[in-house]
């Protein structure tokens, strides 16, 4: 499984490094922090989601951009490349990704092509995301949420998207924490 992480992490350096950079510094300290908390989910789902992390933003590539909104293309990416299918829905649905794809018009094309987990997994991966900035630094949820508004302007799609998704997205922030200081005290 190890190779999964090695794998996923190869990939997305191929896709981003070059053209992204600063999109690039970003992963890589989404794919550490996603390492770091890992505690937060059942082990053998650790490396789904470190790899998950890997590969999060890929559909942000010049190399495979489609329809324009990261996360479907990043999903339709990986199973066009026959990539494990769970981490392909992961990255398709990540951090509500399905309620930026109702403000693109795009909620019922995401449902229809990737099924949407709601496990330990999904909040870790958007914990992993949302608790880290663009520049790979670290981030509480609320700030990073709040650089994101300021970041694309008041008018923006993204910022009514993410208006829409705080709520859920800080749950999942929250839940994650929670598990993570449950297995601190229970170690596992
Ligand atoms: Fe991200």
């Amino acid at each position: 499984m190890a190779a999964l992480v090695d794998t996923a992490r190869e990939v997305a350096r191929h896709l981003l490094e070059t053209p992204l950079p600063r999109r690039w510094s970003h992963v890589q300290a989404v794919a550490a922090k996603a390492d770091r908390i890992s505690a937060a989910v059942p082990a053998e789902d650790r490396e789904v989601l470190v790899a998950s992390a890997w590969l999060h933003d890929v559909g942000y590539s010049p190399d495979l951009v489609d329809t324009g909104f990261h996360s479907l293309d990043g999903g339709r990416w990986l199973c066009r490349q026959r990539f494990n299918t769970r981490i392909a829905a992961l990255v398709a649905h990540h951090s509500c990704a399905w309620l930026e794809a109702e403000e693109r018009g795009l909620g019922e094309v995401l449902a229809a092509e990737f099924p949407r987990e709601e496990t330990a997994v999904t909040d870790a991966l958007c914990c992993s995301d949302m608790t880290t900035g663009p520049d790979g630094q670290d981030f509480e949820v609320l700030e990073r949420l709040a650089e994101i508004r300021s970041r694309y302007g008041p008018e923006h799609l993204v910022t009514r998207f993410i208006s829409r998704a705080e709520p859920e997205m800080v749950a999942a922030v929250r839940r994650t924490q929670r598990l993570l200081a449950d297995s601190v005290r229970q170690p596992i």
